[in-house]
């Protein structure tokens, strides 16, 4: 814990436990609360489980989270949990108070015994333990419900990490979840381009090795134009960028938050354009080269999506933008990554294949608001996210088998 103690030194401040709690037990957030695990001195972590059934499928795994690397599990334990049921979190600590480790509720043949999942659930205490530090890796669309259940027990001392693909979060939560600016948590962003594939709850294969990009954000969440001055960053916010840094697996580097704003928006803009294209075409990646059409398609959304972010006030004054974000290299960027990731499905076409909502507000969504800000119109990344939000309704009208008899819906936006 040398970490903790280092920075309580330096700040002279109330002391920090040093805990990190985790939301969202995905790819991403298993992988990292795993990499947290795998530390020398692993910092005290504890996973938040949205709900019981969540926590039958944790003691189903033995209370484990494995990391798969070329065929290889790699298994952690001692995580703490909290489990929300009925809109309280329950503490599940994973030493007994008398130091022993919890019996296995898995008998011989692998069997859960659901009363028993209950049971420990009734004589768990409730836990409204204040969070120092908290990473987020829920979808983006899921990050305002998952921030309302944890609200409480946030302070304005409090970091928040959000990990997320797509754009606009902190902004919908400063609206949302903190209309409050003084008692907002600090907020921290991170990319992260490790490749990662979900084989079961709470057991993900590490496909590629990437890397993990962090910068805190200036109080109020966005930034503002040439304000890049060395802010002297929040205890907690320093405590989780150091021991996020100094966890190997992440090859976590940390960046300012205008370099980390650039590889976010160039994501984004790959994101916009090679997510909506294969959920409307139905194609996997690679089926969008070679063909004249498509990249039509491809430079049009791409001269809106340049247009605005060349206009974002944030970026204003640094140098290269122009050049960086130009739709020509943007288009390369897009042809080199869909040839890269040729066999695979994309992350929307994957959702909306499970009927699940998509991240497209956040991602197109993102520009035309942005656009909107500016002044400038973007019809043909409106048109792509009206047309992809459509065709998952149909999709998951037709699995339901439902006929749809509310047409008041038909009839809604200008
Ligand atoms: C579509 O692409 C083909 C070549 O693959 C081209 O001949 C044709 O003109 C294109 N159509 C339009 C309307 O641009
Ligand atoms: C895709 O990758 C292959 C092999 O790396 C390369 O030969 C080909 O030219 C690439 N195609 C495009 C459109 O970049
Ligand atoms: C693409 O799919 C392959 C095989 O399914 C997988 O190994 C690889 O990690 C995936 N790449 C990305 C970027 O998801």
């Amino acid at each position: 814990m040398q970490d903790v103690e280092e920075i309580s030194r330096e700040t002279d401040k109330r002391r920090l436990s040093g805990r990190i709690h985790i939301l969202g037990l995905g790819n991403v957030g298993t992988f990292v609360a795993h990499s947290l695990a795998a530390r020398k001195s692993p910092p005290p972590i504890t996973l938040l489980l949205h709900n019981p059934g969540l926590y039958a499928d944790w003691l189903a795994r033995k209370r484990c989270l494995s990391i798969n690397t070329n065929g290889l599990d790699d298994i952690k334990t001692g995580f703490d949990i909290n489990v929300l049921n009925d809109r309280t979190w329950y503490s599940l600590p994973y030493w007994k108070p008398n130091g022993e480790a919890h019996d296995d509720v898995v008998d011989a043949d692998g069997k859960l015994h659901i009363e028993d999942v209950h049971e420990d659930l009734r004589q768990s205490q409730e836990d409204d333990e204040k969070i120092e530090c908290l990473i987020v890796a829920v979808k983006a669309q899921q990050t305002v419900t998952a921030l309302k259940s944890v609200s409480h027990r946030l302070t304005p001392e409090s970091t928040v990490l959000l990990l997320q693909n797509g754009m606009g979060t902190v902004e919908e939560l400063n609206e949302k979840v903190f209309p409050d600016p003084h008692r907002r948590p600090h907020y921290m962003m991170g990319l992260i381009s490790h490749g990662l594939a979900r084989q079961e709850p709470f057991r993900v294969s590490h496909t590629g090795v990437g890397t993990t990009i962090l910068s805190p954000l200036p109080a109020g969440g966005r930034l503002k134009a040439g304000e890049e001055k060395d802010e002297d960053w929040a205890p907690s916010t320093k405590y989780l960028l150091r021991t996020l840094t100094l966890t190997p697996p992440l090859v976590a580097v940390a960046e300012t938050p205008t370099a980390l704003l650039q590889y976010q928006l160039e994501k984004l803009a790959m994101n916009c354009v090679i997510n909506p294209l294969t959920v409307l075409l139905d194609c996997e990646n690679g089926e969008l080269l070679y063909n004249y059409n498509i990249t039509r398609v491809m430079r049009l959304l791409l001269i809106e999506i340049s247009t605005v972010i060349c206009a974002l006030p944030e970026l204003q004054g640094v140098p290269g933008i122009n050049s960086r974000f130009s739709p020509e290299r943007l288009r390369n960027m897009a042809v080199h990554l869909a040839n890269k990731t040729a066999k695979n499905t994309s992350s929307m076409l994957q959702d909306v294949r499970r009927g699940q909502k998509t991240e497209i507000e956040y991602m197109n969504g993102y520009i035309v608001r942005r656009g909107e800000e500016l002044g400038i119109r973007c019809a043909l990344n409106y048109l792509i996210m009206q047309m992809v939000i459509g065709k998952s309704d149909i999709l998951t009208q037709r699995n339901a088998g439902a006929i749809p008899l509310d047409l008041s819906h038909l009839e809604e936006e200008d």
